[in-house]
């Protein structure tokens, strides 16, 4: 048996989002008027697709915050929980990228914990106390990047520097209440990181469409977001502005995410966190780089083959890992490990610490210590 499920309304268009987030108030949060807002910052606010939801908010008592992290450690999350002290927020609104929308998931579900030092965090985070909350409090997700999916999902990822981990914040009840998505948002964002996070995306709905949770309903997301992406990343390194081209790649991004939603991410994303983490690759080339390899060893346990080859316009799995590096050729990413410092002698390391529970054990074939050292080998 196989189940899907995901409760976030979405909304796409480019009407007035006013009477949507009246409604959704109403329902979710009725009585609220008191909203953290956080945001990437950038001038996000001088966007004109987001001057109806700027209007709406004229009405209510804002507290702003600009989140301006790569990847939330517990360090920013505990010195954004003592900034916000004595702010009773009853309804979070995250406008950025992945970050950002980590960063309101944590404060949605720690709203009403009051933590004394950084460690309380910490240990909050390690043993899902926080889960203990009979309420979080409600989040909007308006994604400014084509990549995470975090909008659509119930998650969020915190590293921890001081110990070399990363954490997993996730309760099915930290889906957004609500996702707004804005495809002009992404239209500022550099070329570079386009690429990156709508790699991160196609690693989402490639793992997505082979873990061993996939489903019938994830498998159609994941393909729509293949398809759309491999039809559109090639062709914005010719027109970065496109607005075609950024819609593509904004509902692809969210197709991807409604597919790993129910099914989490696998072998690639487990092997990326050590390769972010000792060698700082960017998270969406750190798991689309291994790709190609994994579907190799997973190619005997896929479901419909022919249809993922087909939306990677590929004649066999061999064709997929060329099919992605000449991606990564077309924007000079190099497309071997060396070039990132990564030597034979390292590999032992990153083995050692590829093992993230929950994502290489969701990989439909068992991936031992050897196979991962291979796939690493492969692509020095
Ligand atoms: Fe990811």
């Amino acid at each position: 048996m196989s189940t899907f499920y995901n409760p976030v309304a979405v909304y796409c268009g480019n009407e007035s989002v006013a009477p949507f987030l009246t409604d959704l108030t109403k329902r979710l949060a009725p009585g609220a008027d008191r909203i953290l807002l956080l945001t990437r910052g950038g001038g996000v606010e001088g966007s004109p697709c987001v001057a109806s939801l700027y209007n709406w908010l004229q009405g209510y008592n804002v507290t702003s915050i600009e989140i301006q992290i790569a990847n939330p450690d517990v360090t920013d999350i505990w010195e954004l929980k003592n900034r916000l002290e004595g702010t009773d927020y009853q309804l979070v609104i995250a406008i950025g990228g992945g970050s950002v929308m980590d960063v309101a998931k944590v404060l949605s579900a720690f709203q009403g914990i009051s933590l004394e030092t950084k460690d309380v965090l910490r240990e909050a985070v390690i043993d899902k106390s926080y889960r203990k909350q009979e309420r979080y409090a409600p989040w909007i997700g308006i994604p400014t990047t084509s990549g995470t999916g975090s909008e659509v999902t119930s998650w969020a990822t915190i590293w921890d520097e001081e110990r070399g981990v990363k954490y997993s914040v996730d309760d099915p009840r930290l889906y957004a209440c609500a996702a707004i998505i804005l495809p002009e948002l992404a239209a500022s964002m550099p070329l570079k990181l386009s690429v990156s996070t709508a790699l991160d995306a196609l690693s989402h709905a490639v793992e997505a469409y082979w873990s061993v949770r996939t489903n019938p309903i994830t498998r159609l997301y994941s393909l729509q977001a293949i398809e759309r992406i491999m039809e559109a990343l090639p062709q914005l390194k010719e027109d970065p502005a496109s607005e075609k081209l950024r819609e593509q790649l904004a509902y692809a991004s969210l197709y991807a995410g409604l597919a790993f939603s129910n099914t989490r991410t696998t072998a690639c994303h487990s092997i990326s966190y050590p390769l972010t983490m000792l060698y700082g690759i960017e998270h969406g080339i750190a798991t689309s780089i291994t790709i190609g390899s994994i579907l190799s060893l997973n190619k005997e346990r896929l479901i419909e083959p022919y249809r993922l080859l087909k939306a990677f316009c590929a004649d066999s799995v061999e064709d997929v890992q060329h099919i992605i590096f000449d991606i990564y050729k077309l924007y000079g990413i190099p497309t071997r490990l060396r070039d990132y410092g990564i030597t034979a002698e390292s590999t032992g390391e990153i083995v050692k610490r590829a093992y993230t529970k929950g994502r290489m054990d969701n990989n439909p074939i068992e991936m031992t210590e050897q196979d991962v050292h291979d796939v690493l080998q492969s692509l020095l």
